[in-house]
């Protein structure tokens, strides 16, 4: 089984790369895992809205990006909403295959208190107009720079727990909606 994560921002030094690389680090236990970065999207490539084009640069970025039986979202909040590059890159995706029928599951972050819970749900809306399979527990990070360590994960033990259960519990949720995968 292959589960991608995608830290949903280009900020440099940014929380969701040190979530997902926490998250990666727990899904190995049960899982193959790839981080992928909106850092490394070409957006130089997709000035001027080339919506028709076939774009190497993208096309390599998307194939490497769908190449999962399931994928998990690491999302912060910016001005209420999620990062405006992760719609430029949801833009770009082949339409309308891709993400139809895949396990997805997510996780916010943010320095305010609501932890990123109005991303999330926006993006969730996004996804279930692809036919994505959203898995339920939603783990969101609130005042993400006290709260949590990426060695560690959270601080607060209850909040330890509920991110912890989602990362344990996703795998199982891809494997049940991949029947064809083979036993953990
Ligand atoms: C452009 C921008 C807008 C932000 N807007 C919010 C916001 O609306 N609510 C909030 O709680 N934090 C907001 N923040 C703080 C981020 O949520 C916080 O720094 C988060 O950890 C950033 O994620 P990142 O490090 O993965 O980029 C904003 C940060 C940036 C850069």
């Amino acid at each position: 089984m292959k589960i991608n994560i995608l830290s949903a921002t280009d900020r440099p030094g940014s929380n969701a790369m040190k979530v997902s690389q926490y998250a990666g680090k727990k899904l190995k236990e049960r899982a193959e895992v790839e981080i992928i970065s909106l850092r490394d999207y070409p957006f130089q490539d997709i000035i001027g809205g080339r919506y028709a084009d076939n774009i190497d640069s993208v096309d390599e970025f998307n194939d490497r990006f769908l190449d999962a039986d399931g994928i998990l979202f690491v999302i912060p909040e910016y001005n209420g909403g999620f990062p405006g590059v992760l719609k430029l890159f949801y833009d770009y995706l082949p339409f309308p295959k891709a993400l139809k029928g895949v396990p997805v599951s997510l996780i916010g972050e943010a320095a305010g208190a609501f932890g990123a819970l109005r991303p999330v749900e926006q993006f969730s809306q996004l996804l279930t107009y692809r036919n994505a399979i959203i898995f339920p527990e939603q783990m969101v990070i609130q005042r993400v720079n006290e709260s949590f360590d990426m060695e560690m994960g959270m601080k607060n033990e209850k909040q330890q727990k509920f991110l912890d259960d989602q990362l344990e519990k996703f795998p199982e949720f891809v494997k049940k909606h991949s029947p064809e995968l083979v036993d953990l």
